[in-house]
């Protein structure tokens, strides 16, 4: 099957050209349509919900107009997205970019934990996983504004997304490398990864801006 890729670059570029948010306007919408889910500031109100503090302003606008077109399904996410202009998506970003990350997790299960800290840091080179820090940093802050940030996000989001990264259909480029790893991961796997992620205290990625 033939699918159109881009890089998350190309796709921001196409969807918003050069324009930035606006953080004030952009609190003004989270307040009204996003707050409840994701927190006043990005810090969700449930563990299923993602935490948007600190993520990357890139990251965000490229998943909320992926969730616009429907590229990206959710049937949460979609009917929100479908409200929102492009400019609403970059203010929106701007401000949930601009807020400190939140408090990380907390596990004792070291069951989880150890794997799940060696997928990280070192990924298994037999089973053909890479580590994930090579994308996703050692604290899981973001290394380039390709790539998300996945430090303290929550542990029901972190393996509810990795297992719908692990069966989507692609659009951005650089996410053939998450579905190629996720061949990998077996769903302990992603479990375990997920427990140990979302204990780490990811620094705010230092350049939030859209690549
Ligand atoms: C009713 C709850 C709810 C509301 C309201 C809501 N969201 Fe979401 N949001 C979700 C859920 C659930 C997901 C995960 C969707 C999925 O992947 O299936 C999500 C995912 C996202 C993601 C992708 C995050 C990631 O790490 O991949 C972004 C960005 C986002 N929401 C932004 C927003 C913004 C901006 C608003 C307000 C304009 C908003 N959301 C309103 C529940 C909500
Ligand atoms: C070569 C780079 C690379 C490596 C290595 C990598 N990732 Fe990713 N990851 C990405 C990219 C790019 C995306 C964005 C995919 C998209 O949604 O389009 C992503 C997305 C994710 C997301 C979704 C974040 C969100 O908020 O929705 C999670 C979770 C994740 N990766 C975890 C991992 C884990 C765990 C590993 C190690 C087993 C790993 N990644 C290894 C590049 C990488």
């Amino acid at each position: 099957m033939a699918i159109e890729t881009r890089t998350i670059a190309a796709y921001n570029q196409a969807s918003f050209g050069d324009r930035q948010g606006d953080v004030a306007k952009g609190q003004r919408i989270v307040m009204q349509a996003c707050a409840q889910c994701h927190g006043t500031q990005g810090n969700a109100v449930s563990s299923t919900f993602p935490n948007l503090s600190a993520q990357l302003s890139s990251y965000l606008v490229a998943q909320l107009m992926l969730f616009k077109t429907g590229e990206r399904r959710s049937p949460i996410m979609q009917p929100v997205a479908q409200n929102l202009s492009a400019s609403d998506m970059l203010d929106a970003a701007a401000y949930y970019s601009s807020q400190a990350p939140g408090k990380p997790y907390a596990s004792n299960n070291a069951e989880l934990l150890a794997p799940g800290e060696k997928l990280h840091r070192e990924g298994d080179s037999q089973r053909g996983i890479p580590a994930c820090i090579h994308c996703h940093g050692v604290t899981g802050s973001a290394i380039a504004p390709i790539f998300p940030r996945i430090g303290g996000q929550s542990p029901d989001y972190l393996e509810f997304v990795l297992g719908v990264l692990k069966t989507k259909r692609f659009v951005i480029h650089e996410a053939y490398v998450m579905k190629a790893i996720l061949t990998n991961l077996t769903l302990e796997d992603i479990k375990a990864v997920s427990t140990y992620t979302s204990t780490l205290t990811a620094a705010k990625p230092e350049n939030g801006r859209r690549p």
